[in-house]
């Protein structure tokens, strides 16, 4: 059965369903059309805050084609809710301007759409407060925020520690409100048979939207099955499932007939989700040398009133660099504005360019050079936790990344160099996200052809998912990669985690490992004697991934930018950007290099770009759509690499990886607004470096 090969993981294999996709045959969730269909098409609240007294469906029942209007009064209740955001209709209240209110469902798509605009709503509007200020008087300390790390941590006396510190630096930066903005907006069909319900959907993880969903309807979660076997990215913003999802199935469930709902990329900046702004006080103590004594890190940030979402801003800075004095806390605020979500590397994100940017600061009050600085506050082991690193190979990044980049010589002087009209300058920020592994199960089958299947419920959100999974098991299985297939993209196959946290690869392809690990064995024992129907084996990580030794275990990464500021219109454009990373062995270089330059271009994005606008007399993020709320585009990407050094850890997964999905964000901001301030002088502290705020 087996034979000797190559190993396959390593090598930049093609996407293995590259060529669906580009054919148009990969099928995504908008593009399935069970027999009777009909569409729904939801109503949005126009108030921010308030209670709805009375709904007119009358000329809606009226237009052609309508066949229901669903709202509060109607709808059918929930065995449960969720706390909050999912409960869709269950209740007369309005939280948060744009929330769903009704649906109508119609023969087509146009007919829906015309007749929902009909609905008329009255509503008793109640005074909002949409505003984030890190003095509002509704701040508080959650219990934890997100996973589950403690909101405060405290060590040692950091206030005497900045009291005594020769330099210090104490700056507040801020992040504004990013939206998620997917190629593919977020969509579901649903279609319900008796007890059965089936949802083709876009999702990161249908196993997590199975469960999600049989929870809400009662029902055991082997009656609910979702179908996702392409995604059109995400970014955290399909991480769970958003109200839209219930809407459909609610919606299905009324009318007895298959319902799709599409939500528009204008309704997705307030349904899908988006990274919370952020207030972000840091101070940091160091003696003359530039070795920190103190770091206090404060976060404020804004949650909903329906459920709290508590992003982990400050928890990277917990096991950045050394200092024996040390402070990190987050304080939240329940403001009439939707949930805030994940969006590629939540906390991470915005708390890294918080510090990294102090980090250059310090650099420049101490008169070092910003890499030496890093390389001088590099811990031993997690300052915070004293747990030795699984590895940590920052400084190797930094040396690597300054050697490639042509740091060496770099006069720090700001603002003296001088190209054409532009000023130039360039910035290094350090970048980090942690290794996760969550519980999967993987099914592995020797066909009696000699191919291989391999079943695991994992999602390819464009990450490359499906094709470095075959890579994996290819190698498990001693076979060549055309003799396996991978299935995934179904909750009807074994149970596994989210394509969320960088853990995909690490997750599933433990799985995978075991389930192909345990066929060979089944095989062996069988001698060759295959029967008709194939050989089967499954594997469960939960024990093992319990099991697990106590490491820190993060991925780390270092950035450089060149940026290029007019000095006429203050445009800031980024000439240059190269990470450099150490994340474990690549599974597959084309593929990861892919998503680190992505993860970098979306730094780009956020440095340049993107930021939702709230409108405080309406409550309304009023930028909601791409003419207005700026991507970075084509043009906006002119040298961007990503490259990553040698990294031997034993210590994660058999695979040897650690997570890229979402390193390649972390930290760009801040090496492109350092390299703002080597240009020009000018420190930008609140993103994004919008070019008012440098002229
Ligand atoms: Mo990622 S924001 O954890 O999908």
């Amino acid at each position: 059965m087996t034979t000797t090969t190559p190993s396959s993981v390593g090598s930049g294999l093609d996407r293995v369903e590259g060529l669906d996709k580009v054919t148009g045959r990969a099928r995504y969730a908008f593009e399935y059309s069970p027999r009777d269909l009909a569409y729904a098409v939801p109503v949005q609240a126009v108030v921010a805050r308030g209670e709805i007294h009375a709904v007119d469906v009358d000329a809606v029942l009226k237009c052609p084609g309508v066949i229901a209007a669903i709202w509060y009064g109607n709808a059918p209740r929930l065995a449960s809710d969720d706390g909050g955001e999912l409960a869709v209709l269950q209740s007369p209240r309005v939280a948060y301007r744009g929330q769903y209110i009704g649906v109508v469902v119609a023969e087509t798509l146009h007919d829906a759409r015309e007749a929902a605009g009909l609905v008329r709503v009255e509503y008793a509007a109640e005074r909002h407060d949409v505003e984030l200020r890190a003095d509002h008087p509704g701040l508080y300390r959650p219990e934890v925020v997100n996973p589950d790390f403690p909101a405060d941590v405290e060590q040692g006396d950091p206030d005497a520690a900045l009291a005594a510190a020769p330099i210090v630096v104490d700056a507040v930066y801020s992040t504004p409100a990013e939206h998620n903005n997917p190629m593919e907006p977020h969509a579901t069909v649903a279609a319900w048979d008796g007890d059965g319900l089936t949802l083709h959907d876009s999702n990161q993880g249908a196993s997590a939207v199975r469960d999600t969903v049989a929870a809400l309807f009662g029902m055991p979660p082997a009656n609910v099955r979702v179908i996702s076997p392409h995604v059109g990215g995400g970014f955290g913003s399909k991480g769970l499932p958003h109200p839209h999802v219930v809407l459909a199935a609610l919606a299905a469930k009324q009318v007895g007939r298959p319902v799709k709902l599409a939500v528009t990329r204008q309704q997705m900046f307030a349904v899908t989700g988006y990274r919370t702004p952020t207030i972000q006080r840091v101070r940091l103590g160091a003696d003359a040398g530039g070795r920190l004594t103190a770091i206090v890190h404060e976060a404020f940030e804004q949650s909903s009133t329906v459920k709290e979402f508590a992003e982990q801003t400050t928890v990277p800075t917990r096991m950045m660099y050394a200092a024996p004095a040390r402070r990190t806390t987050h304080r939240l605020v329940r403001l009439d504005v939707p949930t805030p979500s994940w969006m590629r590397a939540p906390g991470e994100t915005p708390g890294m360019f918080a510090l990294e940017s102090a980090m250059d600061e310090l650099a420049i009050a101490c008169g070092l050079d910003p890499v030496e600085l890093r390389i001088r506050n590099e811990p031993e082991t997690d300052p915070e936790s004293g747990l030795p690193f699984s590895s940590r190979n920052l400084v190797a990044c930094l040396r690597e990344g300054a050697r490639r980049f042509g740091w060496a010589g770099r006069d720090p002087a700001p603002g003296v160099r001088r190209r054409g009209r532009l000023l130039v300058g360039t910035g290094v920020a350090a970048s980090t996200y942690p290794v996760y592994r969550r519980p999967s199960q993987a099914g592995a089958r020797a066909e009696p052809d000699g191919r291989f299947t391999v079943r695991i419920a994992a999602a390819d959100i464009g990450t490359g998912a499906r094709t470095v999974l075959t890579q994996i098991a290819a190698d498990a299985l001693r076979a060549p990669v055309d003799r396996v297939r991978v299935e995934i993209g179904d909750s009807a196959l074994p149970t596994a985690s989210l394509a969320g946290g960088s853990m995909g690869t690490a997750s599933w392809g433990t799985a995978v490992v075991r389930a192909c690990e345990a066929l060979l064995e089944e095989l062996d024992r069988r001698g060759g004697d295959l029967p008709v129907g194939g050989v089967e084996a499954g594997a469960d990580t939960t024990e093992e991934i319990r099991g697990q030794r106590r490491f820190a275990r993060h991925a780390f990464g270092a950035q450089f930018a060149e940026v290029g500021v007019d000095v006429d219109t203050g445009e800031t454009r980024v000439l240059r950007l190269l990470g450099v990373f150490a994340a474990g062995r690549i599974v597959n270089p084309k593929t990861a290099r892919s998503q680190l330059v992505g993860g970098m271009t979306m730094g780009v994005s956020m440095a340049l770009l993107e930021e939702s606008v709230m409108d405080r007399e309406f409550g309304d993020y009023l930028n909601h759509d791409l003419a207005q709320y700026h991507v970075a585009a084509c043009a906006d990407v002119r040298d961007i690499e990503a490259l990553w050094v040698e990294e031997d850890d034993p210590h994660l997964n058999p695979m040897g990886s650690k997570g890229i999905g979402e390193i390649g964000i972390v930290g760009t901001a801040a090496a492109i607004a350092n390299a703002v301030h080597h240009a020009t002088g000018v420190r930008i502290r609140d993103l994004p470096i919008r070019l008012d705020k440098l002229v």
